[in-house]
């Protein structure tokens, strides 16, 4: 049986950071479901798919020629053969993500393709309900969570240091937009797995999250 440690919660509060820390620590695969997400949303923008367009999208969703490539500087997503990781850390790519993640028939042609990613030795999960949906048998479930304006001041840091000028009333309220979307949405709502472990980030370091995380891991 592979293991899997599911880790969810709302935006920018760390998860892929701490995905990462874990997947190297570990030497196991991880999994970025929000990029998912996202490379289905930028190839329903570029084939010019309405993102209301369910059925188009979910036949989208099953077609979509993804790769996800480890190099030195991180992990690159490829979509046919380009490499688009700049592209989906766009907001408007965030925000067209989240929109087409509310339909149900595009996460269910989601799912096994999330699930292919459980290879030997192990998996770390990152999105929104890895241990609600699509690993609800995860050996390790965290829900990590984090005040909005936390999130806000993080994601502000990090363009800042990408050099991209950033508003911070503008970032706060993309991030509680979002995640009302992710709370109130009818499929798999941002939620806690009721047996998954809470860290609340507000006021721990990154590392501070990691030696929790490995704490509840070890126990
Ligand atoms: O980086 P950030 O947390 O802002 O977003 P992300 O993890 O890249 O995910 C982008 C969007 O995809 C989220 O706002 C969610 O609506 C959606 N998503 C989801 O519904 N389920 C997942 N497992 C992962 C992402």
């Amino acid at each position: 049986h592979i293991p899997v440690i599911a880790v969810d919660g709302p935006s920018g509060v760390g998860k892929g950071t701490l995905c990462v820390l874990l997947a190297k620590h570990l030497k196991w695969h991880l999994l970025d479901s929000g990029a998912i997400y996202r490379v289905l949303a930028l190839s329903a923008i570029k084939q010019h798919v309405a993102l209301e367009n369910e059925l188009e999208l979910a036949i989208l969703a099953k077609k979509l020629l993804l790769r996800f490539i480890s190099d030195e500087t991180g992990v690159q997503v490829m979509l046919d053969d380009e490499n688009v990781s700049a592209q989906l850390r766009l907001q408007e790519i965030g925000d067209a993500a989240s929109k087409i993640a509310s339909l149900p028939k595009v996460r269910e042609a989601l799912l096994q393709r999330q699930r292919a990613f459980r290879t030997s030795p192990g998996l770390v999960a990152d999105g929104r309900d890895m241990g609600t949906v699509v690993f609800p048998q995860a050996t390790v479930k965290i829900f990590l969570d984090a005040s909005p304006q936390a999130r806000a001041e993080r994601r502000m840091k990090q363009l800042q240091k990408k050099k991209i000028c950033a508003i911070y009333d503008e970032i706060l309220h993309e991030i509680i937009t979002r995640d009302e979307r992710d709370r109130n949405r009818a499929i798999a709502p941002l939620r806690s797995a009721t047996d998954a472990f809470l860290i609340d980030s507000t006021d721990l370091s990154i590392d501070e999250v990691f030696k929790q995380a490995l704490n509840i891991i070890n126990s």
